[in-house]
């Protein structure tokens, strides 16, 4: 790599996502799960466009649910160096936020050119991801018992003193029977396994392990957290239906079940990651408003080569010609881009 990011992207990346979380904070409880996502893809891309990289999306997060997006392959940034290869959720969590539930965040990660994993058919993967103590422990091809026991050994503690996050939906009843029966306990949550896998990978947050089947791009988008926190992270397709199956196979054949570690889905020891919240969960405060015209953002900021992590408190002011607060997105777009 001629050019290597080597200033803490990161803190320059945190005002995207901060943008994009104050634009679609106002469509919180409204119902409407395509306007929270325009209005934060629009207040990304304008302040995206600010931010001296020369950038590709190779994770533009919406295609699954023909949502607005960022879309693969969309060029961000000046266009001057570093080359950066960018994967973005601009609201993760779209039916959270619509229904003014926890845990809706506005997510991006970076990370040299090249280096991140493409997805390509595969819209579903199984994930499994632990702190740095237990990231030897972790192997998806073993049963959810197996791997509880293991990383239990690792972080010096009982089974039934793990917490683990999954998803619920009902893909993951048979996972929900075997981590009880295995005598862990269970957080579940109807959304936002990028949050659970941040939890999963910082030591002290509650929860010890994220298992199970959730989008493959909040899978790469996590893994560049992961990795930037020297957790541990294993995943693996898993289709959902027939068509996605097929593409898979097609594409793929025996390869589909090849189990993608850590630095496969990020091969760069150089990755950024930020997220800004949207609604308050119990890692970032969601967006606050105060009666005169602040407003007050939560972001995590995290580097992959200094390890470091930072939790940021925006305060940010209202005002006319400020557009992301009023969410007047074309206008960002008109200024940003000018
Ligand atoms: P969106 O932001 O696209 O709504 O994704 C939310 C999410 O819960 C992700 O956190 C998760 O990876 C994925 O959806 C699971 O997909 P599905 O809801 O289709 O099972």
């Amino acid at each position: 790599m001629p050019e290597r990011p080597d200033r803490n992207l990161a803190m320059e990346l945190v005002r995207v996502t901060e943008a994009a979380a104050l634009s679609a904070a106002h469509q919180m409880g409204l119902g409407d799960k395509e306007a929270g996502d325009q209005a934060a893809v629009d207040a990304m891309r304008a302040v995206l466009h600010t931010i001296e990289m020369d950038g590709v999306i190779v994770i533009g997060e919406g295609e699954k649910d023909q949502a607005p997006m960022l879309y693969n392959g969309e060029l961000v940034g000046t266009g001057r160096p570093p080359a950066v290869d960018v994967a973005v959720d601009p609201v993760e969590g779209t039916r959270l936020l619509a229904l003014g539930r926890p845990n809706a965040i506005s997510v991006i990660a970076i990370a040299e050119r090249w280096s991140m994993w493409q997805p390509g058919p595969s819209l579903y993967m199984n994930k499994i991801v632990v702190e740095r103590s237990a990231r030897q422990a972790i192997d998806i091809t073993l049963s959810a018992t197996e791997n509880l026991h293991r990383i239990a050994g690792a972080l010096g503690r009982r089974v039934n003193e793990l917490t683990v996050f999954v998803l619920d939906k009902p893909r993951h009843q048979d996972l929900i029977a075997e981590i009880r029966r295995a005598g862990a306990r269970i957080s579940l949550h109807t959304d936002g396994d990028v949050v659970g896998a941040l939890m999963a990978a910082i030591p002290g947050t509650g929860v010890d392990v994220l298992m199970g089947i959730g989008g493959t791009p909040e899978g790469v988008i996590a893994a560049a957290a992961v990795k930037a926190l020297g957790g541990g992270m294993q995943g693996m397709r898993a289709p959902q239906s027939d068509a996605e199956r097929m593409r898979l196979e097609a594409a793929l054949g025996d390869e589909m079940t090849e189990v993608l570690t850590l630095d496969t889905l990020i091969q760069s020891d150089d990755a950024f990651f930020a997220a800004t919240g949207i609604t308050s969960g119990p890692l970032l405060e969601g967006i606050h408003y105060d009666r005169r015209g602040g407003v007050t953002t939560h972001s995590i900021v995290i580097r992959a080569r200094s390890g470091s992590m930072r939790y940021i408190k925006g305060i940010h002011q209202l005002k006319r010609d400020f557009p992301f607060g009023r969410v007047d997105t074309e206008e960002a777009v008109k200024m940003a881009t000018e």
